[in-house]
């Protein structure tokens, strides 16, 4: 399975923080946003991943990560033009998804919590269809929404209704197989002018191929498109971080704990830091 990060979009909701520079190199406490999500698809087990974004910010991201060699995995870089919407990625990311199943990853999105790893590699084995998650929130309007029946299967699905079927909100994270890529080219833009994730989840499910679990509320998903919930996700991984020592969305411990990078490898990054707490952190994996 492939992997892409979609790190683009216009980032509106932050101005004037997105004025110059992309939403997701923003701070979520010690580390740029991006590592977040690419710290999720790496526990998925996935190593061939696809960096979307902006002409002007996708740069920024190829200095910052490379060609992920450092974490054991493997980057490629794709410009979006404009903020088509979601669904554009399986467009712009056609050559490098090739006959492969994808999972989609937004770059403004933050998951962790217990049994979480876990629940990714269940998914990752997909072969057919579709696996979406839904996950509770006290005010899912300015998401996708998914509905379900009394035994729990997704029956109707709608991007940022005004009147609420359910309360769970569909996150950004989406594993699909390869017939994404036909949906998505034959989609028209919506009415606010994109191609819609959620017009794709619509096929996959009149088609009775769209898995919906729910997330339980062990897993906390945070979205950091406000000013509000930047600083929200920030405190969060702090509080977390603090109190246990481990740290959140560090990629070369991922890679490390999973072999993807020797010792070695790791000891050179080590060396090569100036002193800070990241640089500590990685030498006491090695103990
Ligand atoms: P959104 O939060 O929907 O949009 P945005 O980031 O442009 O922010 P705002 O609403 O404040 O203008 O995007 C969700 C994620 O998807 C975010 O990480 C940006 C990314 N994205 C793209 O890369 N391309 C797109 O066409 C869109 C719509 C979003």
């Amino acid at each position: 399975m492939k992997g892409i990060i979609l790190a683009g979009g216009s980032g509106t909701r932050l101005y004037p923080l997105t004025k110059a520079i992309s939403k997701q190199i923003m701070p979520i406490y010690d580390k740029p946003m991006i590592y977040y999500p690419l710290s999720v698809l790496m526990l998925a087990n996935i190593r061939e991943i696809l960096i979307i974004s902006t002409k002007r910010d996708l740069p920024i991201f190829e200095n910052l990560l490379g060609n992920g060699r450092d974490f054991g995995i493997k980057l490629e870089y794709k410009i979006q033009d404009k903020p088509n919407g979601l669904a554009e990625a399986f467009i712009v990311g056609e050559k490098f998804i090739k006959n492969d199943n994808v999972c989609l990853i937004l770059g403004d999105n933050i998951f962790y919590g217990s049994g979480f790893s876990g629940l990714l590699e269940e998914v990752t084995s997909l072969k057919k269809g579709a696996v979406i998650f839904g996950y509770p929130v006290k005010d899912p309007r300015a998401y996708g929404v998914v509905e379900f029946d009394k035994n729990g299967k997704a029956i109707s699905l709608e991007e940022k209704p005004e009147n609420l079927k359910s309360n769970y909100a569909i996150p950004g994270l989406y594993f699909y197989d390869n017939t994404v890529i036909s949906k998505a080219k034959t989609l028209k833009p919506s009415n606010r002018g994109e191609l819609e994730i959620t017009a794709i989840n619509k096929k996959y499910l009149k088609e009775s191929k769209l898995n919906v679990k729910k997330f339980g509320r062990g897993i906390a998903w945070l979205d950091t498109g406000t000013p509000e919930g930047l600083l929200e996700a920030s405190n969060f991984v702090e509080v977390i971080q603090k109190r246990q020592g481990f740290y959140i969305a560090c990629l070369e411990e991922i890679a490390y704990q999973k072999n993807w990078i020797s010792k070695e490898h790791l000891l050179h990054k080590i060396n090569e830091l100036k002193n800070c707490d990241y640089k500590v952190y990685l030498k006491n994996l090695l103990n």
